[in-house]
């Protein structure tokens, strides 16, 4: 995996997370940071800086490929009869983990109507299109992701920001996010969204890993951003 550091600059005081950036090879590649750029542009000026609503908008699009990429590969082993090699159940954990996000920063703030609306929009939209980028290139697919973990990434880095600068208040964080991140008792949103830039971080180098590997490369896990420490969602009686 050809994971380098971008150009220094970018902001790195907030609790050290390195920004990495995997540089495009080839067309798929390209291909998945042009989408990528296009809909940070999108991002951006659709919320500018109204973090907590921008969080729940696209941790709600941010939860679909894990799930999409554990059907697909799903269907994909039991049709050739192969193993899965662990990745299944390392792409549904990764739409939990995202699902949770979204939980989380529900709790804390509510979607406007249109929200609601661009988010129901948005679910078919990339429900689909996902889906069939994930038929024709599991590789472009994982590698979009990985792309759209490293934005992930910078907007929690500079939400951290707004919140170092006071310009978002630092509330108390929600019961479920302790519950799920086992944080401490007095634990506020600051500290949310340190344990969520670490699953982004995750995320990234699985995604890209898992891309690089599709492309012939060997496995190379021991580079992986660390995951987050957090406790396994089951029902309660199971
Ligand atoms: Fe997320
Ligand atoms: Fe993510």
């Amino acid at each position: 995996m050809t994971i380098a550091p971008t150009a220094p600059g970018t902001d790195q005081a907030h609790d050290a997370a390195p920004p990495v950036h995997h540089a495009p090879r080839g067309f798929s590649d390209r291909f998945a940071l042009g989408v990528t750029r296009l809909l940070r542009f999108g991002a951006d000026t659709f919320f500018a800086k109204r973090y907590g609503h921008r969080a729940i908008v696209l941790e709600t699009v941010a939860a679909v490929p894990g799930m999409v990429g554990a059907t697909v590969t799903h269907l994909q082993c039991l049709r050739r009869m192969v193993d899965d090699d662990g990745w299944i159940r390392t792409l549904m954990e990764e739409a939990e983990n995202e699902r949770m996000h979204l939980m989380t920063f529900v709790a804390m703030a509510r979607p406007t109507a249109f929200e609601r609306l661009v988010i129901l929009l948005a679910q078919w939209i990339f429900y689909v299109g996902f889906f069939l980028l994930y038929l024709v290139s599991k590789r472009t697919a994982h590698r979009l992701v990985g792309y759209f973990e490293e934005e992930a990434v910078l907007s929690y880095t500079l939400y951290l920001a707004e919140i170092d600068a006071g310009r978002s208040p630092n509330v108390a964080a929600p019961e479920i996010a302790k519950q799920y991140w086992e944080l401490a008792a007095d634990a506020t949103l600051r500290d949310v969204v340190l344990v969520v830039r670490a699953d982004e971080a995750h995320h990234r180098d699985v995604n890209h890993g898992l891309a690089s590997q599709l492309d012939g490369q060997p496995p190379d896990s021991a580079h992986e951003a660390p995951y987050s420490q957090h406790v396994e969602r089951r029902r309660p009686n199971a």
